[in-house]
């Protein structure tokens, strides 16, 4: 067995999983692991020292860590501080279902493996940003990629991923992975530049995938790029201003796209396929109106899922949704997306109000002007921004709202809002 690998004792960790009632995931919560970590430990598949160590501590047995081993022909178990031959996996769960990615996860998985055979000493990128809207699945995306067969084979040494959002403890997530790799003195580090050296350190030589979900700071973000020259890094933001500070150019950047109309559909007829088989003609007014956000469709899916459970209602809910955009802002925001939000009940509108609570005052009420006159699609010429926001000169403010992802260019002197965004600028209109 290599150094740091321990045989776990799958059926022990059950029975002690079991007794508590907890599921997978919650173990996996506890312990600070991923569900397929814990899944592999139950299987009894050789685990790293560390990751027993932390399901013994999560049972409440952290002092007795052989309850959860195997006994081994050697005598006691090895425990060791070195990195387990195949490398830690620190992953979200692989998501449920994915439309429409074919051609984006061809392309990254291409990047990262380029950026993995030609290091960045010979001119190569190491690191991917994908950039795109709120809810346009930049996560989903990613946590799909990592469990791709091709990508995992092409990073022996690991994969870790952390998720940042506005307010990360930069410190806690740089030991966090410290931990995952078994450097000790990068869990115990006091300050962000020790925590930082010990794992460039350590990563110099090895192969590893680093993943930073949901950036939104361009100097937190920095702390995480630690690869070294084999390993490669991927980032996920909303904010064009993050993107754009830590690419080392424009090609570093992959903007992620909103579904085409078949691809929404079909995801939207995945989520409510009897609602879609029976109301074909609104179903299809609704996918159109929705501007093919997977975020969008789900949260309507569901909705209309929830109304035909209750046998009435889903006509009027179709119409009110094809109407008005706003019944979405309302609606509880997906699970799968809750890990990133600390409100009790998120909702759709807590997740857009993230990027419109961080604008000043006066950006703020102009982009709430751009809902309260947005035409269907909603797109702006610069002329007709000047005269809405009675200025001269419109585009610092322009600049404000794309660097936030709030405002798309068409062009040059055009300019596009999602509906869905579009929908939330009128709700601040009112506050
Ligand atoms: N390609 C896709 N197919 C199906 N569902 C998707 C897809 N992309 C995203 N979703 C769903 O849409 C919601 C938003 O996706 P997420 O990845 O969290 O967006 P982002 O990270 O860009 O804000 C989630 O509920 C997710 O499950
Ligand atoms: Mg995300």
């Amino acid at each position: 067995m290599g150094k740091g690998m321990a045989r776990p004792n799958g059926e022990a960790i059950y029975r002690y999983r079991a007794d508590k009632g907890w599921s997978q995931e919650r173990l996996a919560f506890e312990a600070v692991l991923s569900r397929p970590v814990i899944g592999r430990a139950e299987q009894g598949r050789r685990s790293t020292w560390i990751t027993v160590s932390k399901i013994a501590k999560a049972l409440g047995i952290g002092d007795d860590v052989g309850k959860i081993l195997l006994p081994t022909r050697d005598g006691p178990p090895i425990i060791a501080q070195a990195i387990s031959e195949t490398g830690p996996f620190l992953l979200p769960p692989p998501p449920l279902t994915v439309v429409g990615r074919d051609r984006d996860v061809v392309q990254l998985t291409q990047r990262l493996l380029r950026q993995e055979h030609h290091p960045s000493s010979d001119g190569g990128n190491p690191i991917t940003i994908i950039r795109g809207l709120p809810g346009v699945g930049k996560t989903t995306l990613a946590a799909f990629l990592v469990h791709q067969q091709e990508l995992v084979g092409s990073f022996p040494d690991g994969i870790l991923w952390c998720t940042l959002g506005p307010t990360a403890n930069v410190l806690s997530e740089l030991a966090h992975w410290g931990l995952a790799l078994g450097i000790a003195d990068a869990i115990e580090a006091s300050t962000v530049a020790m925590a930082k050296t010990r794992l460039a350190g350590f990563l110099h030589s090895r192969r590893v995938l680093l993943v930073i979900d949901d950036g939104w700071r361009a100097d937190h973000v920095a702390h995480f790029l630690v690869g070294g020259p084999h390993c490669s890094m991927l980032v996920t933001t909303r904010l064009n201003e993050v993107a754009l500070a830590v690419g080392s150019s424009a090609d570093a950047i992959y903007t992620l796209n909103v579904l085409s109309y078949a691809d929404a559909l079909e995801l939207f007829t995945r989520l409510a396929p009897a609602i879609a088989a029976e109301n074909p003609r609104e179903s299809q007014e609704l996918v159109q109106k929705l501007e093919g956000l997977p975020l969008a469709i789900h949260v309507a899916g569901r909705l209309l899922v929830a109304e035909a459970q209750n046998q009435w209602g889903v006509e009027d809910l179709l119409r009110d949704l094809r109407a008005d955009t706003e019944t979405l802002l309302k609606a509880p925001a997906p699970a799968d997306m809750a890990d990133s939000l600390t409100d009790a009940a998120p909702t759709v509108a807590s997740l857009l109000n993230r990027s419109t609570d961080r604008l000043s005052a006066r950006i703020r009420t102009c982009f709430a002007q751009l809902g309260a006159c947005a035409p269907d699609p909603a797109t702006f010429s610069l002329a007709s921004l000047r005269v809405l926001w009675k200025t001269k000169d419109p585009r610092p403010i322009i600049r404000a709202l794309v660097d936030r992802g709030l405002l798309e260019p068409m062009g040059t002197s055009r300019f596009r809002m999602h509906a869905l965004l579009a929908a939330h600028a009128r709700t601040l209109l009112r506050k």
